[in-house]
């Protein structure tokens, strides 16, 4: 077998347009099996045998000849020498293709012709088994779906641009029947391969689902060496936090975190799904039923967690150790004379938080432009803490900017361990690889820190928040691919990643 793609799907998810496209834009030979059992069809019409005798139509084909050409690209069908490709679009050659189908004579004369067609090159092959039967080693299997209601509607337009209007509830009818046929008959019924990739065409364009498909057919046939950090997703601190989520969840009472729990969509979706709230402001706090109320990794301040506890809410501190311990220099640092310096987001929840623990103002600066213009009166005791998921190396440089001033610096870097060797190895990664890609999500300042990271080692640096965000065709060009991600990535959106690269 040469490279092949596997497409399958129920009818009008767009298999056979796709499929051309595809095939077109990587020279790739289209065979459309569904063709062929149209042929079956009108083979059987014609010769006036009744589709549902399974003797009599199993002995028709026993003798006739198949035959697929291809005339300017366009794959014509030949049965018995006849040409009948002009008929294969009909609505009765479509109904006939679909009661034959279920044979297991049609289905072995017709696999086996399909086997040899891909033996002799590149292919694209679509229909109901290419993935599961015909042929399960293809370097890529779709499978490609769409509801119902698009189905019947893509069909109902295209019938009327052809001038041949139709009743879009009988068009639907008719695909829920064939549905049903396809996929509960006994040989080789209509299913996803276990390995295929699932695609819902309902909301796509055609020029999206083409990009999609062309983009993984790419990066099969390149097999790009794929390196996954051994760092990448869930520090200890949120692991901790989501669990105790979870496990709050089987307590009874209403439940809330403050502020979202970690900055990814899908988690805090599910946990929604289970019955928590998030709290996001004093006001809803006012608003809210007493409850529990569990304080996420990044923590609060301590005005926060007191206005919880006055209002009467039992609370689950799961701020990461890390964390507090920072809430304590600053405690500790703020009460005396020294200055605290914070590096890091002021506008991040977590700087929020320690800010929130001072008993005087802190500085927080994000930049080396910032720790320049920085000034205190001479020999000031001045203590440096970092934001936990701060770049070391821009640490660094802020530290030494802020030393060369000349105060009785004290140096504290409190940049978690793991951010530490998630970066650090991040950047051994993106500094060998041809494409570097970052998940995490759009408000996950830890992500965006990889990223820069990566970025400077690897301008083709990508930064997704699902599998569905990356650019599949730019990223076919790359014959080596890392993959990190940020500490509040659920394993299940880098596994996907993983497993379609
Ligand atoms: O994809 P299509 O509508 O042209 O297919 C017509 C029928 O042929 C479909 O209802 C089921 C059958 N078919 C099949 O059983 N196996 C295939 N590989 C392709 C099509």
């Amino acid at each position: 077998m040469g490279y092949a793609v596997a497409v399958d799907g129920p009818a009008g998810a767009g298999k056979s347009t796709i499929a051309k496209l595809v095939a077109k834009n990587m020279d790739l030979t289209y065979i459309d099996t569904g063709a062929m059992y149209r042929g079956i069809g009108i083979f059987i019409r014609d010769a006036g045998v009744d589709p549902d005798d399974e003797e009599a139509v199993s002995k028709a084909v026993s003798g006739i000849t198949m035959d697929i050409r291809y005339q300017d690209g366009v794959q014509h069908v030949f049965v018995d020498g006849r040409d009948v490709t002009e008929r294969l679009r009909e609505e009765e050659t479509g109904r006939l293709a679909s009661r034959v189908s279920r044979y297991p004579a049609v289905r072995s004369r017709l696999v086996a012709l399909q086997r040899q067609m891909a033996e002799s090159g590149n292919v694209i092959m679509d229909g109901r088994d290419i993935g599961t039967v015909v042929l399960p080693g293809a370097q890529l299997k779709i499978y490609l779906t769409a509801s119902v209601q698009t189905r019947a509607r893509r069909r109902w337009k295209e019938l009327l641009e052809k001038g041949e209007p139709a009743d879009i509830a009988e068009i639907q009818a008719d695909i829920e029947k064939r549905d049903n046929q396809d996929m509960h008959r006994e040989v080789s019924p209509l299913k996803k391969a276990d390995d295929a990739v699932v695609l819902d065409t309902s909301d796509m364009t055609i020029e999206q689902v083409v990009n999609r498909i062309e983009g993984l057919a790419r990066i099969r046939r390149k097999n790009p060496k794929v390196v996954l950090a051994q760092t990448a997703g869930f520090c200890f601190g949120v692991q901790r936090a989501v669990k105790t989520v979870y496990d709050e969840t089987k307590g009874s009472g209403p439940l809330y975190t403050y502020g979202e729990i970690i900055h990814n969509e899908s988690v805090v979706d599910d946990l929604q799904k289970h019955g928590v709230t998030v709290l996001d402001t004093p006001d809803d706090v006012r608003k809210a039923e007493k409850g529990t109320v569990v304080i996420r990794s990044h923590g609060v301040s301590k005005d926060v967690y007191d206005d919880l506890q006055n209002a009467g809410f039992r609370i689950v501190d799961a701020t990461c150790p890390f964390v507090l311990k920072i809430h304590q220099i600053a405690r500790e640092v703020t009460s005396g004379d020294g200055e605290l310096v914070i590096v890091g987001d002021r506008t991040h929840p977590e700087v929020e938080g320690i800010c929130g623990w001072c008993r005087k103002p802190a500085t927080v600066i994000d930049t080396k432009e910032e720790a320049d213009s920085l000034i205190f009166p001479e020999n000031t005791d001045v203590t440096i803490v970092s934001q936990t998921t701060f770049n070391l190396q821009k640490f660094e440089e802020i530290v030494e900017i802020i030393r060369a001033k000349g105060y009785n610096t004290n140096v504290c870097n409190t940049i978690c361990s793991a951010t530490e060797e998630r970066q650090t190895e991040a950047r051994r990664i993106a500094a060998t690889v041809d494409a570097m890609i970052v998940i995490g999500g759009k408000k996950s300042s830890n992500t965006r820190k990889l990223y820069e990271i990566c970025k400077r080692e690897c301008p083709e640096t990508y930064l997704i928040q699902t599998f569905a965000d990356l650019n599949l065709i730019s990223l076919a060009k790359a014959d080596s691919i890392g993959i990190t991600a940020g500490a509040s990535t659920p394993n299940t959106i880098i596994e996907e990643v993983l497993h379609n690269v």
